[in-house]
């Protein structure tokens, strides 16, 4: 059971593996390649400026899988959160996908930008709702500028959105939880390292992290199957019993939830 002061601020980080029970394949899943080209190859502004369609067939692709995919448990399990701690919540995916959205969150900051948006790659235009394949033989769409519509994705090579609102966030925080994301790619990765030693930090996924040494907690599973676990019997104390343990006899205790394993657990907040 997670439990959370009146005061406590959350920081919620998540990646692709909360989408991979709903479907969508994450980046390590794929091996790093899509169609024998390296996601590099298809997902950076030197790969727009040698080869745009090639770039809007991997996006189309994206596109379409992320269409069929339905928001799953974990999803939920977030948006129920957020519901309860309101602006005391700050979510912040590396995902494109809207499973987030869908699942009922409103307020989740998209720092490698959004799959169902697009924008010109010259004017200021603001970045508009797009859900088209734009597959060969379809041309590139143009802006009415006469520049490239692109996705409105961070590249690889580009600045993340919304750095300064996640740093302000990051630096307000005291619970911070990552799920589902391997912990190599910056800047996500060090955000815990950014925090740790003044927050309580929580990883969820089926494997450790790379940066698995600087969470205090780490449930190994499913978010899908973990989550709805940590969350449901969610238990928000008053300040003075912040850290207290409100587990009901029948409740599981940590490492004997279905679907998880505690492998390593330090006292709340101390490092
Ligand atoms: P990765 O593909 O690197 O890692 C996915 C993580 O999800 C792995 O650690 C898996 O163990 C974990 N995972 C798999 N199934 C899971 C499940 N059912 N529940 C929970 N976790 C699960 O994805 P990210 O860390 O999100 O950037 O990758 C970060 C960035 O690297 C992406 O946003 C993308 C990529 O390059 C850009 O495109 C800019």
């Amino acid at each position: 059971m997670l439990t959370v002061s009146s005061t406590d601020r959350v920081f919620i980080l998540t990646g692709a593996g909360l989408s991979a029970d709903s479907g969508i394949p994450t980046f390590r899943g794929l091996g790093g390649l899509w169609r024998n080209h390296r996601i590099e190859e298809v997902a950076s502004p030197l790969a727009w400026h040698r080869d745009p369609q090639l770039v809007w067939e991997f996006y189309s692709m994206r596109r379409r899988v992320a269409s069929a995919a339905k928001p799953n448990p974990a999803h939920f399990a977030l948006a129920k959160l957020e519901s309860v701690l309101q602006d005391r919540l700050f979510g912040c995916t590396q995902n494109v996908d809207n499973l987030h959205e869908r699942a009922g969150s409103r307020t989740v900051l998209h720092m490698h930008g959004q799959l169902f948006k697009s924008r010109c790659d010259t004017c200021s235009r603001p970045p508009f709702d797009d859900t088209n394949l734009w597959e060969p033989p379809a041309e590139v769409p143009r802006c009415q500028c006469g520049g490239r519509i692109r996705p409105h994705i961070c590249w690889f090579g580009e600045v993340p959105f919304g750095l300064d609102r996640i740093n302000r966030a990051l630096d307000q925080c005291t619970l911070f939880i990552a799920i589902g994301t391997s912990g190599v790619v910056e800047p996500a990765a060090s955000f815990v390292a950014q925090v740790s030693g003044r927050a309580r930090t929580i990883y969820v996924g089926p494997e450790n992290p790379a940066n698995a040494s600087s969470f205090t907690e780490c449930y190994l599973g499913k978010a899908g199957e973990v989550l709805p676990n940590l969350f449901g019997s969610f238990v928000e104390t008053g300040s003075e019993a912040a850290g207290s343990d409100k587990r009901s006899p029948s409740d599981p205790v940590p490492g004997n939830r279905p679907g998880s394993q505690v492998v390593h657990k330090n006292d709340f907040g101390i490092k």
